[in-house]
């Protein structure tokens, strides 16, 4: 939308059409509300696809990352990037939780790898976390910020490579105080989330972006604190009720009427 040649890579061309139909679906969405400069199918035009990691980055200026949140996979990605991507080329990651040093360490080039974090559904949602690891310089946050701007979005510096960044730091206890309250009969899902809605003038309630971000996904992100989860995130976690993905977590997407505290 911000006028950049993409390639979009995945590792199989089932999910890169998948990638590129929900892609379709959100630009169709948006030019239904005439939020769109141009017309759809220009935007999309300058969007190609592959399954091939070294051809697609072999002639390109940024590298976003967003494969899932283990380690070797992040490494095995960067160390194939950074050999076919140009010399030049700022290598990202839009990891939520994994430490950026650690991923830079797969490269030869740590200096230019960053963090830039996107949020749910990241067409919407405004910030982008710009993360320095222990060796990026300067010169590559600076032209990852700018190029976040030029994106339309506003970036904020993370200045040190701490675990979950500052938003997924605040985030997260946000969402685990509002479960162990569940879990102590002191309060429910929807008055909850109604409070925080109401009140507080968030747009999700704790539980409504839990189920919407994947409880998995907030569960995981403690895989490095030795605190207990509430019990109401674990037995979510153990039936594999994972959220809006799954059909149900707190609210029920299926057979129920999904969030409803208003
Ligand atoms: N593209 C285009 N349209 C989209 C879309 C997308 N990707 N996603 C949703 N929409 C559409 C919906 O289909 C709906 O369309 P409709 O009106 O035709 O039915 C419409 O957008 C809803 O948008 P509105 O502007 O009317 O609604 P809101 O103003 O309420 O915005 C929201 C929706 C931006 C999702 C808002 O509820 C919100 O900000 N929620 C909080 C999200 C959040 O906190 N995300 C961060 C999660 S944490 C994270 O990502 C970190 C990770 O590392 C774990």
């Amino acid at each position: 939308m911000a006028g950049y040649e993409v390639v979009l890579r995945d590792i199989e061309e089932e999910l890169v059409q998948d990638g590129y139909e929900e892609i379709e679906w959100s630009l169709g969405k948006l030019e239904e509300k005439g939020r769109l400069d141009e017309d759809a199918e220009t935007i999309l035009d300058r969007v190609s696809t592959s399954v091939s990691l070294e051809e697609s980055v072999s002639d390109t200026d940024l590298v976003i990352e967003a494969v899932p949140e283990q380690l070797e996979i992040k490494e095995e990605t960067f160390s194939t990037v950074d050999k076919h991507a140009p010399d030049h080329a700022i290598l990202a990651s839009n990891t939520s939780s994994l430490s950026i040093s650690d991923i830079a360490s797969a490269t030869d080039r740590s200096e230019q790898v960053v963090g830039l974090h996107f949020f749910n559904p990241p067409v919407k949602m405004d910030l982008v976390e710009v993360t320095y690891g222990e060796a990026t310089t300067d010169e590559t946050a600076e032209l990852t910020y700018k190029w976040v701007e030029s994106v339309g979005k506003t970036p904020i510096y993370v200045r040190k490579d701490v675990h979950g960044f500052v938003v997924n730091t605040v985030l997260v206890p946000f969402m685990e105080e509002a479960a162990w309250m569940l879990s102590n009969g002191e309060t429910t899902v929807r008055e909850a989330d109604a409070t925080m809605v109401y009140e507080r003038g968030y747009p999700m309630g704790p539980f409504e972006l839990n189920d919407f971000g994947g409880i998995d996904i907030a569960y995981h992100f403690r895989d490095e604190s030795d605190q207990p989860a509430p019990p109401a995130i674990e037995e979510k976690v153990e039936n594999e009720d994972l959220g809006k993905k799954s059909g149900k977590g707190f609210y029920d997407y299926e057979d129920g009427n999904g969030v409803d505290y208003e």
